[in-house]
């Protein structure tokens, strides 16, 4: 290579728009020209962002949740670094590495129950693409359960488990005997499972699209059900785990133990794509029983050195600075804040989530001014309010959030774990100010809705 990367950053620096508007994805590029999200980041660290005016944004979205130790965390890249400068024999295939030995033993030491196995993959919906197959061949079933509003990823067989229509749409036929039931509706998840068709039900703890949380027991009650008619509860952990909602595994606030945990995400500290399934010994067996099936399943990538080490040292992050009671403690402080500001603001219709993973829903309030300001916006495109907090939120106050899915008036706070007391300020601070804002209607954030919904309605008809 002729020049350093760092010197062809430099060279080319303000081109990233024009080169996505060419090369990749124009949509993208619209939508955070139109949002005023177009900003050029040149540094990162811990929960905060830096772009090239000396801005300083906290991050409450962590890459979808991928940052749970914060950004270039300096014991991941410190492994990172030793498995380049170490000159490691990585993806030899014909062989076992140690590294994946060693980040199985760790990883699986973290987990619930009686999951006695790991297996690696490359991302999140390989992971889910994974937990189909084993519990299709473990069970000898077809069917797969899946919930309302449920996102397990959008590669084909993720996409068939998938919640919201609007990703489905045009990608048809999806697998066959795929069920969806209405997250938690126990009696509709049964009369499925009646059937003994059903190779597994897999589930979210918390819904990552809207931050449903579940009643109390939802999910114990499933996995007794999933048992009784011989169906594997697969636990959806890839968002909510590693931490995030204050406990390791958010299924452990109800005390459930899956038969596979699906994991993806945090877990390799925001630098190497990773996904991980720890399953029962069981159904591990069933599917590898022999030599010949040995490679029945697998990916090339999967257990390559760099995922494996960045995995060892982000959990041994989370254990070393506390990171789990730290969600739980700041994320209840954070709630709180938030749940105050719920009698004064009129849109403001719940705060819920658990942890660091929070949501603010917001409704058309009685007053007719206020209703009927709602109601234009949302004919343009449902749930737009959200974006009237969002975006004041990131220009005003320099916090990335985002909304908590299509159609959904709901914000959606995903900060990295590490996040402390002043950053908690921030947060109150901020939220405060915009959704007092959102009181004056006819107020300056509301001539940004009205911009918006001209912009939505423009696209719409250009579709
Ligand atoms: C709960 C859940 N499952 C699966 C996925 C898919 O993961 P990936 O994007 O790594 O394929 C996601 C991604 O957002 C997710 O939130």
């Amino acid at each position: 290579m002729s020049r350093s990367i760092l010197d062809l950053l430099k060279e080319r620096s303000g081109e990233s728009f024009s080169l996505h508007e060419q090369y990749l994805n124009a949509q993208m590029v619209r939508v955070l020209k139109t949002i005023g999200f177009d900003r050029q980041y040149v540094r990162a660290m811990g929960p905060y962002l830096y772009d090239d005016q000396g801005d300083r944004y906290l991050d409450l979205l962590s890459g979808f949740g991928v940052f749970a130790v914060g950004r270039n965390h300096p014991t991941v890249v410190r492994a990172l670094r030793e498995v380049m400068e170490a000159e490691l024999p990585g993806l030899v295939q014909m062989d076992v590495s140690l590294l994946s030995g060693l980040f199985a033993e760790r990883f699986l030491a973290t987990v619930p129950g009686a999951l006695e196995k790991a297996f690696f993959a490359n991302s999140g919906s390989e992971a889910v693409e994974a937990a189909i197959k084993f519990a299709r061949y473990a069970t000898a079933r077809p069917g797969i359960v899946y919930c309302d509003h449920a996102f397990h990823g959008l590669t084909l067989g993720s996409l068939s488990v998938n919640g919201e229509d609007i990703f489905r749409e045009g990608f048809g036929p999806l697998l066959p005997d795929t069920h969806r039931v209405p997250f938690g509706d126990l009696e509709a998840l049964e009369r499925v499972l009646a059937s003994h068709e059903i190779a597994a039900f897999i589930v979210e703890p918390i819904q990552g699209h809207g931050v449903n949380v579940p009643d109390a027991s939802y999910l114990s009650e499933a996995a007794r059900l999933c048992r009784a008619h011989g169906a594997l509860f697969v636990a959806d952990e890839i968002q909510t785990g590693v931490g995030r909602t204050g406990r390791f595994w958010a299924i452990e606030h109800w005390g459930v133990e899956p038969d596979m945990l699906l994991a993806a995400k945090a877990l390799s500290g925001g630098f190497v794509p990773i996904g991980a399934v720890a399953l029962r010994k069981s159904v591990f067996d069933a599917v590898f029983s022999s030599m010949v099936r040995a490679p029945i399943h697998g990916s090339t990538f999967s257990k390559n050195n760099l995922a494996m080490a960045a995995g060892i040292a982000t959990l041994e992050v989370i254990e070393q600075e506390n990171l789990v009671a730290n969600a739980a403690k700041i994320g209840e402080a954070i709630l709180d804040d938030l749940r105050a500001m719920v009698d004064r603001y009129s849109f403001m219709k719940e705060v819920r989530g658990l942890g660091l993973m929070q949501a603010i829903e917001f409704a058309p309030p009685d007053r007719l001014k206020h209703r009927a300001a709602w109601k234009l916006l949302d004919s343009a495109q449902k749930g737009l309010f959200a974006q009237l907090v969002t975006v004041p939120l990131f220009k005003r106050h320099h916090i990335l959030s985002q909304t908590a899915g299509h159609d959904l008036a709901v914000v959606k706070f995903l900060p990295p774990l590490n996040i402390d007391d002043s950053d908690r300020q921030w947060i109150a601070r901020a939220v405060d100010d915009v959704i007092a804002d959102t009181e004056k209607v006819g107020g300056a954030i509301w001539d940004l809705g009205r911009n918006l919904a001209g912009a939505a309605l423009r696209s719409r008809t250009r579709r």
